[in-house]
């Protein structure tokens, strides 16, 4: 499979602002050093704790907020440097659904306007007539109705919400959607429908997918890969069944016992308190598998076989978590 997307050492500082005249010179680094190919027609997630990071690459990898360093390889073109007019194409055939996608339409318009007029921006389609016709097929698609055009945001619920946010990012034919936690705010069993139409417009329409989120029972059924992050590292990356049987980062581990049963003991309860030296492995602080090299410098990444790869010194290996669920394509 072809490469649709490479990240290289993409970093994140955010200058800590201590007030509105005053800019702070001190900074912090949200995102540090991120490797990562995504293939076409693949689906890959992020996942990791709140504040690893997650949404702030999903909106570089967009453009959306630059990049402190680094590149964003997007079908063999170098984005990190493209002006606001030549990123038109990428604004177009890289799109967003975020949390509450429909929140940042207008209320007082019209769903259907408000998709056919990107529609007519960004030139998918040549004349409004052209557009109308296909922002009603695509309501169709996604599970509203024709009628629904003429009504306004307010009057859906959370679950046609999104669709109508997936209505917008589609309408664009887009190639590649970053899915921020587009789920999470929704009713479990409104969880299994949006995900599965996800699924069913990706292989559709062979989208590509960066799919960020908490929930490790819904990334082992949606996606291909799972890439974890804490602190804003990368610390594993391994398809979602090897993940699942064979994680080899304590911090994989800590994120997949909390959706194990409840019989297990949690992985890390012996906690070392040993924050001493600083600047070592992101994760010492708080792991209980740390030893002294731990503290010294943040570890190299390790290659594995079949593109498996962890950022660990001591990885837990020999207590390897068994999962008997197969991963599966559908939630019922
Ligand atoms: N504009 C900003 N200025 C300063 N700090 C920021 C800014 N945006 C994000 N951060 C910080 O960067 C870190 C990463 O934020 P980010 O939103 O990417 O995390 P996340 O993994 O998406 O978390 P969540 O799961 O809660 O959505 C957090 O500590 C956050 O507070
Ligand atoms: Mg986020």
């Amino acid at each position: 499979m072809q490469n649709l997307l490479e990240v290289k050492g993409l970093e994140k500082e955010f200058s800590l602002g201590n007030g509105f005249f005053k800019k702070s010179s001190k900074t912090f680094k949200a995102v540090n050093g991120i490797d990562l190919t995504i293939k076409k027609g693949e689906i890959i997630g992020l996942i990791g704790e709140s504040g690893s990071g997650k949404s702030t690459i999903g909106r570089m990898v967009l453009r959306l907020i630059e990049p402190s360093s680094g590149k964003i390889i997007y079908d063999g073109k170098d984005l990190t440097n493209l002006s606001h007019k030549e990123m038109k194409e990428y604004y177009r055939k890289m799109q967003i659904i975020f949390q509450d996608s429909a929140s940042s339409f207008n209320p007082r318009k019209t769903i259907g306007e408000q998709i056919v007029n990107p529609m007519l921006r960004l030139g998918v389609a040549n004349t409004k007539k052209e557009a109308e016709e296909e922002v009603l097929r695509l309501l169709v698609k996604v599970g509203l109705k024709e009628e629904h055009f003429i009504r306004y945001p307010h009057e859906f619920s959370g679950g046609q919400r999104q669709r109508i946010g997936i209505a917008r990012a589609l309408a664009l034919k887009p190639e590649f959607l970053v899915l921020d936690e587009p789920t999470s705010a929704l009713d479990v069993s409104i969880q299994a429908q949006i995900l599965n139409l996800l699924l069913d417009l990706q292989e559709e329409f062979n989208l590509t997918y960066l799919f960020i989120g908490h929930n490790l029972s819904i990334i082992k059924f949606f996606c291909d890969r799972v890439a974890v992050l804490y602190k804003g590292r990368l610390v594993e990356l391994a398809d979602s069944d090897t993940l699942y049987k064979t994680p080899y980062h304590p911090v994989s581990r800590m994120l997949l016992d909390s959706v194990l049963s409840l019989d297990k003991k949690p992985l890390l309860d012996n906690v070392n308190e040993n924050t001493g030296k600083g600047g070592g492995c992101v994760f010492s602080e708080k792991c209980g598998y740390a030893i002294d090299v731990c503290y010294g410098a943040h570890p190299e990444v390790v290659h594995l076989d079949g593109g498996h790869q962890y950022a660990c010194y001591n990885p837990p290996i020999e207590e390897g978590v068994e999962f008997q669920d197969e991963p599966q394509r559908k939630l019922s």
